[in-house]
């Protein structure tokens, strides 16, 4: 059984979509930190983002694993070294070329092949599994989305304004929303479940309903 999880920045996906998986015995796939170890892979190669074909070529050749859990490039466990803003703001190059989609995409079929698994990200319910038995739509105001990231950062011990908080999320928001292929949108047989003014559990408890109710 495949569950889709999407929706934008900050909706609470990834430590939904990770708990989820674990009430239900089910693997769990973040498909954004695909996306974010070949970044990290280019920046470290030293390649120049406005050389594509460079950038695609280097996502072929690039070893990335995913073990369930955590991040490979290589041997090496790139988690944490994947989440920083440098990452965050590049990613966008390799996001926007349908070759370096295509790959991933592949991948990630390749990932869930006979296994009861819980995928999110952006395009896993509209493009990479349109047969998924499952697809949730999580989303929140951009200003509550904000607040939690800005709750993140605190407890990280990184200080951001609110505002710059919102202009950072608008920013990926729009580039999420708008690009060819991959874009950011809601399945049209999915759940939309808008999260505002719901707490972490109440989050959980609606989304595993919805999951037991595809079953
Ligand atoms: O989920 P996360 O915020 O880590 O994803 C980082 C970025 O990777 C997103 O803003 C998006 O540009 C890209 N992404 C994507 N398709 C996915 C997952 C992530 O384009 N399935």
């Amino acid at each position: 059984m495949i569950v889709a999880i999407d929706g934008p920045a900050g909706a609470g996906k990834s430590s939904i979509a990770r708990q989820v998986a674990k009430q239900l015995g089910f693997e769990f796939l973040d498909t954004g930190a695909l996306y974010r170890a070949a970044t990290l892979a280019v920046i470290r190669a030293q390649i120049d983002f406005s050389e594509i074909d460079a950038l695609v070529e280097l996502t072929e050749r690039v070893e990335i694993r995913w073990d369930g859990q955590c991040v490979f490039l290589g041997d090496e466990d790139v988690s944490t070294a994947i989440r920083t803003p440098t990452v965050t703001d590049a990613i966008r190059f390799l996001a926007d070329e349908p070759r370096i989609r295509q790959q991933l995409s592949a991948q990630q079929r390749r990932i869930a092949e006979d296994r009861d698994i819980v995928t999110e990200g952006r395009d896993q319910g509209a493009e990479v599994f349109p047969e998924a038995e499952c697809k949730i739509f999580l989303t929140a105001s951009p200003e509550e989305r904000a607040r939690r990231r800005l709750q993140q950062l605190v407890a990280s011990g990184r200080h951001m304004s609110e505002q710059q908080v919102l202009a950072a999320q608008n920013k990926r928001d729009l580039e999420d929303r708008m690009r060819p292929v991959g874009r950011l949108r809601a399945a049209e047989d999915a759940v939309v479940l808008n999260t505002d003014g719901m707490t972490p559990d109440e989050v959980l408890q609606e989304v595993l309903g919805i999951v037991r109710s595809c079953m």
